[in-house]
C-alpha cells in the first residue's frame, strides 16, 4: 500500500521552515520537529520566525491541517521522508561542532519507520552522512525497521533573496545506494524545479563547501584589493565596475565589514578541518579567513580617522548590524568585531537597524542619535541614512549603496 506523503523536517529555521512550505505546495503534509519549545509555540500560533515564510502562508498551512510543529520526535514515525535541517556551527576552537546534528540523528532514530528516506540538508564536511548520521540512526532504529534510505541534499537557500529560493535553485542530491537515489530524486523533483544527481553524498557535501568557500575567498580578495586601492587613492567600486565590463572570466564581488551569517564564515572552516583530517592543508582558504577577519579593524580605523582628532572619545553610530541587507539575522555578523575595534579605539558606539530589535544585550538608538561619524555597515531597506548627511555627519559607506557626495566616503 502506498504510504501517505508525510514529511518530517527536523529543525524549523531558515532552511527547515521554507522547505516545509515548499513540500506543502507540492502536496505533502509536514510535521516540523524542533527542540526549541518557544519557537514551536510561536510557529503553531501562526507567527513565522523567518523572513522567507510569511505569517499568512504559515497560518494557511496550519488551518488546512497540512502542517504542525512539535518538539516530540515520536511524530517522525508517520513520515516517509525525514529531512535534517539543524545548525552546524563551529565550536570554541573554530572546528566543526556536530552536537546538534548528532542529537537530531539520535532524536529521530528510535522512530524511523521501515522504508523511510532520511536526508541531511545541513551543511557539513564530506563523510558526515555516511560516518556520523547513518551509524547513529542504524544503532538506535526500531527492531522492526529493516530498511532505511539515506541521501545528502545540502540546502543552498539564500534567505531574503528576491529571485532565488528553495524551489527554483537546482538541488544537489547524492545518495548512498540506488534505492536511496531513486527515492531522494523523486522527493526533490517534486519540490524543486531542477535536481542535480551526483554519484555520492560526499560529492554533494563537498560541492556545498566549495560553493561557500568560493564566496569566502573572492570576498577576501576584494576586501584586500579595497585596502590597496584606498591606499593608492582609487575608488575600488569604480575599478570593480570597470572589470565587470569584461563579458567572461570575471565575477564582481564587493567589499564590506567582513563576512557574516551562518554559512560563509563557518562552512569554509569545515573544509579546512576536513583537509587537516586527511593530512592536507587549505592554506589559501585559511588566509582568506584571516583577511576577512581583518576588515572590521580596517573599517574602524578608517571611520575613526574621519573624526576631528581633538575629540578623544568620538561617538560612532553603526547603521545596520544584521549580516546582510533585508534580514534581521545577526549570526556571525562582522559588526560585532567592528564594534569591539571601535571601542578599543576609544569610541562610544551605538547602533541602529530597523530589522533588529535587540543585539547582544543592547538596544538600538534612533538615527538622530548625536554622533561624530556614522558607519553604514549594512544597508537595510527603508533606513533613511540621508538625514545624517543633512545634519552634517560624515558617513563611511561600507555597502556601496550611497551616491558618493560631500560627507559620504566609500570603503
Ligand atoms: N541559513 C542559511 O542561509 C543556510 C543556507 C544553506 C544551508 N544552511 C545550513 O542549513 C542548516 C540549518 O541552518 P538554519 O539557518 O536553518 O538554522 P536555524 O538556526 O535557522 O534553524 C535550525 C533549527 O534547528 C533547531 N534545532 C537545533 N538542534 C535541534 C535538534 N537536535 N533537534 C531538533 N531541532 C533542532 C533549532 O531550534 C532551530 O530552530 C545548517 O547546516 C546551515 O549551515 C543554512
Amino acid at each position: 500500500m502506498q504510504r501517505p506523503q508525510i514529511l518530517a523536517v527536523v529543525g524549523q529555521g531558515y532552511v527547515g521552515l521554507p522547505l516545509a512550505m515548499a513540500a506543502i505546495d507540492a502536496g505533502w503534509s509536514v510535521i516540523g520537529v524542533d527542540n526549541f519549545e518557544a519557537k514551536v509555540s510561536q510557529i503553531n500560533s501562526g507567527s513565522s520566525p523567518v523572513e522567507d515564510v510569511s505569517d499568512l502562508q504559515l497560518q494557511s498551512a496550519i488551518a488546512k491541517g497540512v502542517y504542525r510543529a512539535t518538539t516530540d520526535f515520536t511524530a517522525v514515525a508517520d513520515a516517509s521522508v525525514i529531512t535534517i535541517c539543524v545548525p552546524t556551527p563551529l565550536d570554541n576552537k573554530r572546528e566543526p561542532d556536530l552536537t546538534l546534528l548528532r542529537s537530531a540523528a539520535s532524536g529521530i532514530a528510535p522512530y524511523v519507520s521501515n522504508e523511510t528516506l532520511v536526508v541531511s540538508e545541513s551543511t557539513s564536511y564530506p563523510g558526515t552522512l555516511r560516518d556520523i548520521i547513518i551509524p547513529i540512526v542504524n544503532s538506535f532504529k526500531p527492531a522492526t525497521t529493516s530498511s532505511i534510505y539515506f541521501a545528502s541534499a545540502p540546502e543552498r537557500v539564500n534567505p531574503g533573496d528576491p529571485n532565488w529560493n528553495q524551489k527554483n535553485t537546482p538541488r544537489l542530491v547524492g545518495a548512498v545506494d540506488e534505492g536511496s537515489k531513486i527515492r531522494a530524486l523523486a522527493f526533490y523533483e517534486a519540490i524543486c524545479d531542477a535536481v542535480v544527481s551526483v554519484s555520492t553524498p560526499e560529492v554533494a557535501e563537498a560541492a556545498k563547501l566549495l560553493e561557500n568557500t568560493f564566496r569566502l575567498v573572492n570576498i577576501a580578495l576584494v576586501n584586500e584589493f579595497t585596502q590597496l586601492c584606498s591606499a593608492g587613492g582609487i575608488n575600488v567600486h569604480e575599478v570593480i565596475d570597470a572589470a565587470s565590463s569584461k563579458p567572461y572570466g570575471f565575477m564582481p564581488f564587493r567589499p564590506g565589514v567582513g563576512v557574516g551569517g551562518h554559512c560563509i564564515p563557518v562552512d569554509p572552516l569545515y573544509l579546512t578541518w576536513w583537509a587537516h583530517q586527511n593530512g592536507s592543508n587549505a592554506t589559501f582558504v585559511e588566509l582568506a579567513d584571516v583577511i576577512n577577519h581583518g576588515m572590521p579593524k580596517y573599517v574602524a580605523h578608517r571611520a575613526l580617522s574621519m573624526v576631528d582628532q581633538i575629540i578623544n572619545n568620538p561617538k560612532v553610530l553603526i547603521m545596520g548590524v544584521a549580516y546582510k541587507s533585508g534580514v534581521g539575522d545577526v549570526r556571525e555578523t562582522p559588526v560585532s568585531e567592528l564594534r569591539d575595534c571601535l571601542k578599543t579605539g576609544g569610541a562610544e558606539v551605538a547602533w541602529h537597524d530597523p530589522f533588529v530589535t535587540t543585539w547582544e544585550g543592547t538596544n538600538p538608538v534612533d538615527l538622530d542619535w548625536d554622533c561624530d561619524v556614522a558607519i553604514l555597515a549594512t544597508m537595510q531597506p527603508g533606513m533613511k541614512v540621508d538625514q545624517l548627511i543633512q545634519r552634517g555627519i560624515k558617513i563611511l559607506d561600507c555597502t556601496n549603496s550611497m551616491t558618493v557626495r560631500e560627507g559620504v566616503y566609500s570603503l
